[in-house]
């Protein structure tokens, strides 16, 4: 059986103000340096505007750091946008792609996630790209078609267990307080390993996360799943003692 490491990140969305953010990420970076060892990585991925700042307090522990978003371009005409080779200069080492808020929010289509995880590819960045259904197409039967096409095309060729790792995030679980059950989870997860062994050489390698409305309380039967390699956590990663529940979940 492949031994993958876990990992638990935190979406922190446009949340946080500096004092905030700093004391959330220092606070982080000290108990995972209280700990020693740990049983999984850890991410945060803050807004753009703590990036800097958040490397900067995590810079000697074990948390690292990454942005939500990139642009698929390296550079150019594009007001408001955030190069992924931006990210790696200030010392990010992840992104975030593919979101459904993103998806929803700004009409990013799994065409546009793939152009932006090759530009974090080559940015050297890992591209945490982000999978789900909606509730209308769970309801209609659709969920393994939706999440299989979208990994189809989100996920570039040159993808590799060590640049990539796969987040599905059911859209109706997201914020709700709806998890998805076991089985349903558990289901999804198998099937997005199956395409990735047929695709990839090291498919098997893949990180694949579970996302929406993870918490302390239903954190450990998740990750207890064969295919469920860690957590990609929205509001329990804004509270301190939530996340390092989760965290030492995989202890
Ligand atoms: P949630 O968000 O944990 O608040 O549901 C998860 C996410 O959107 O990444």
């Amino acid at each position: 059986m492949t031994q993958r490491r876990p990992l638990i990140a935190g979406n922190w969305k446009m949340n946080c103000l500096r004092a905030d953010g700093l004391a959330l990420a220092s606070g982080l970076a000290a108990k995972a340096s209280e700990k020693g060892t740990l049983g999984c990585d850890i991410l945060v991925c803050p807004p753009a505007t703590l990036l800097s700042d958040v490397v900067g307090v995590t810079k000697d522990s074990a948390v690292g750091v990454g942005g939500q978003d990139c642009h698929a371009a390296v550079s150019g005409a594009h007001t408001g946008d955030i190069a992924a080779p931006m990210l790696a200069d200030i010392g990010a080492g992840y992104v975030l792609v593919g979101h459904s808020e993103r998806r929803a929010d700004h009409g990013e289509s799994s065409t546009d996630i793939r152009r932006k995880a090759i530009a974090a590819h080559d940015a050297d960045l890992i591209a945490v790209v982000c999978v789900g259904e909606t509730e209308q197409e769970r309801d209609l039967g659709a969920t393994l078609s939706v999440v299989n096409g979208q990994v189809a095309v989100s996920v570039p060729d040159g993808a590799t267990a060590k640049n990539t790792v796969i987040a599905y995030e059911p859209v109706w679980a997201i914020g709700t307080g709806r998890t998805a059950s076991v089985a349903e989870v558990a289901e999804v997860h198998t099937a997005i390993r199956a395409e990735l062994v047929k695709r990839f050489a090291d498919g098997n390698e893949f990180r694949i996360l579970y996302g929406g409305s993870v918490k302390p309380s239903n954190a450990a039967e998740l990750l207890a799943l064969e295919d469920v390699d860690g957590a990609l956590v929205g509001g329990a990663s804004l509270k301190l003692e939530d996340f390092w529940k989760i965290i030492e979940t995989c202890a």
